[in-house]
Formats: C-alpha cells, structure tokens, sequence
C-alpha cells in the first residue's frame, strides 16, 4: 500500500454505512445528532449491552454483518478521578479492548475514515500551557489517570501504525474537558462541571444558603459543548488528514469559581459560595493549543455560559431519570 493516504478533503458520502461506536454516550450521541442533522442516513449503533466491544469475535462478525465505510469510536470505560484511581486495571485493560477490536475489526474491512477520540490526559501533567499536540510522550503523566491515559495513547499509536502499514486515512482527535446533555450527572462518577450543575440546583431546590467546593476555585479550566466537540468531529472527518491527533477545544479557559458562577446563575441560586480551601486544587491550569484545528478551519460556536444555561435546562427536565452508573 502507499505511503501517503489517498484522501481528498470533503464532504463524506451521506448515504455509506457509518458507525457510531457509543452513541448512546455522552459524545457518541452528540456525534449521532450531529450526524443524523447532517443528512447522513444510514447510521449504525450498538449499546454496550447489545454489543461488547470488551468481545472481540463479536466485534468482528458485527463488522463483517454491517461492513461500515466510516467509523467514530467514541465507545470507552470513562470516570472521573475516583474511578480512575480506584480502578485502573478496569480503565487500562477494557480501554485497550474496546480500541484493539474495533480497530482490527475496522482494519478487517478496510473502513476509509475511522476517527479516534482520546481526551487530553495523555498530555504529560506539567505540560507548558497551553498544551501543543507535539508536548505528546514528553513528560510524566498525571498518575491518578495514567492507566487511562496510557490506553488512549495506544489508541493513537494504533491509529498512526495503520496509516503507515496500510496506507488508511484513519485520524484521532483529543477533546478538552466536554459538557452538555446526556452527561454522567451521578455523585460518584461525574467530571466538575456535571458534578457543579448537581450541587447547585440541589442548592437552589432546597433553598440552601450555601454551597461548599472543594479547592480555592482558582484553577483555570477549558469546557467544549459535546455539541460543538460532535461538529469538530464531523469537520476533522471531512477536512483532516495526519498522523498527529487533533486537540479539540475552545482555546480559552475560566476559573472554576467563574465556572461556578455561571452554573449558580443559572439554577437561579441566591446563596453563598463558600470554598473549602484544605481540599486539593489539582493542577492549576489546563488548556489545550487548538491552533492545528484551526488551521484545519474549525473554531467553537457556543459560549460556556450560554452552554452551561442550556444544560442546566436539559438536567432539570431529565433530573429524574438520569444515569446514575459510572
Ligand atoms: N466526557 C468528557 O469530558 C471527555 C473529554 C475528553 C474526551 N472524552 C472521550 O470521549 C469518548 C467518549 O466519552 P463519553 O464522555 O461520551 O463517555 P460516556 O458518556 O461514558 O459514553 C461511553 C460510551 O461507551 C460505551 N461503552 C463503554 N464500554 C463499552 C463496551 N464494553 N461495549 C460497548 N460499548 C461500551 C457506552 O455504551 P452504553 O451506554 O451502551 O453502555 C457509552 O455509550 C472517550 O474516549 C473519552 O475519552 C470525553
């Protein structure tokens, strides 16, 4: 096979087979909306309890069943630092799983685009900010998820190993810190912002006078709309073609205690917020350098606070039918 991938950048065939691994996840469902909106019209997906990916003979006879032409892999054991940290056998051994089966499955039909998400914490932990995709492999990782992590760097590894051996256009994107409807709002599993949204309506609700935080609220943190993350990727798939994965944000940050603000203003909490500053900060600043994916002519369209609003809508409507796993 050559060398060069032959890719031409533009708009995907609407009517090929694609496969939306995940899609009933926070991202893979954004990607289906995304999708289906765009006009494609035969979409694929499979819930975990449908199909394992965890089981590799399944995943293969599913590829050969549905012979996709284009893949989105945004199917993975996800968890905030807790899980992580608690279970890192589970996160690095059933990542690699997920990824090695779609891949090979993938690979075993010849599948032309195949976009592979990762997240920003395979960046090295002092990584200077903001974080370049070439800081990659540079440094030690944050250790309360470097099981993930490393699972999300073979990922990319799988991805450039295939364009080189076999010459397929296949690309990876590593998305900020993401949020918006369809996210993990459970005490235990949830990221900061989901966990804020909870804490601050069940303020607002009960009619607190305040609400505690851990930290000073002085760390700066980047939060991308799952909406606008799903249009990246159907841009990356259209336009992008490398070996490098894609950061995906918003190239801006705020302070947690912003990000808290507008999370209280939008459940309409009056109170206090009080930080509980004995508990940790975590890493000061984490923001991601989207300068390639603006070369690649994508920049984000929707605001955090206007983003934060329109999710604390979607949590008041699902409030009590929501995931609570993880
Ligand atoms: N959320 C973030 O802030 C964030 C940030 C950066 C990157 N990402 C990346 O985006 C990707 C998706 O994350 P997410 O936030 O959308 O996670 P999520 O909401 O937890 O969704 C994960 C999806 O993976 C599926 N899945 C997990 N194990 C499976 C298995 N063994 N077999 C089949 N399906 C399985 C689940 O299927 P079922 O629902 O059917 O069980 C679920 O739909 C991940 O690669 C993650 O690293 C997320």
């Amino acid at each position: 096979m050559s060398e060069q991938p032959d890719f031409r950048p533009g708009p995907l065939d609407r009517s090929a087979t694609t496969y939306v691994a995940g899609h009933r996840g926070l991202v893979g469902s954004a990607i289906w909306r995304t999708l289906e909106a765009e006009g494609f019209t035969d979409l694929v997906g499979r819930g975990s309890d449908e199909l394992d990916l965890k089981d590799r003979s399944a995943v293969l006879a599913f590829f050969e069943e549905t012979r996709p032409r284009h893949v989105v892999l945004a199917a993975a054991k996800v968890g905030g630092i807790l899980a992580n940290s608690t279970y890192p056998a589970d996160f690095l051994s059933e990542n690699l799983q997920i990824q090695v089966n779609v891949m090979d499955a993938a690979l075993a039909q010849g599948v032309e685009r195949l976009l592979f998400l990762g997240s920003s914490c395979i960046y090295p932990k002092l990584a200077e900010q903001p974080i370049t995709e070439d800081s990659l492999l540079t440094g030690h990782l944050e250790p309360t998820n470097d099981a993930y992590a490393i699972a999300k760097i073979a990922g990319i590894l799988q991805v450039q190993s295939v364009r080189r051996q076999h010459g397929l256009p296949w690309i990876s994107a590593m998305p900020t810190n993401l949020y918006g409807p369809g996210d993990n709002f459970s005490p235990t599993g949830s990221h900061v912002l989901p966990a804020l949204i909870r804490r601050y309506d069940e303020a607002a609700r009960s009619g607190a006078e305040s609400v505690t935080n851990w930290g000073t609220g002085a760390p700066r943190r980047e939060f991308l709309h799952v909406d606008d993350m799903a249009a990246a990727c159907l841009h990356l798939l259209e336009h992008y073609d490398g070996p490098e994965q894609v950061n995906v944000g918003t190239g801006r940050d705020a302070t947690i205690a912003e990000i808290a603000g507008y999370v209280a203003e939008a459940v309409g909490f009056e109170g206090l917020t009080e930080w509980d500053t004995s508990k940790p900060d975590g890493t000061p600043q984490k923001l991601l350098d989207v300068s390639k994916l603006a070369a690649a002519g994508w920049t984000s369209q929707i605001g955090l606070r206007e983003g934060i609003a329109s999710t604390v809508a979607w949590y008041r409507e699902h409030v009590g039918h929501l995931r609570e796993a993880g």
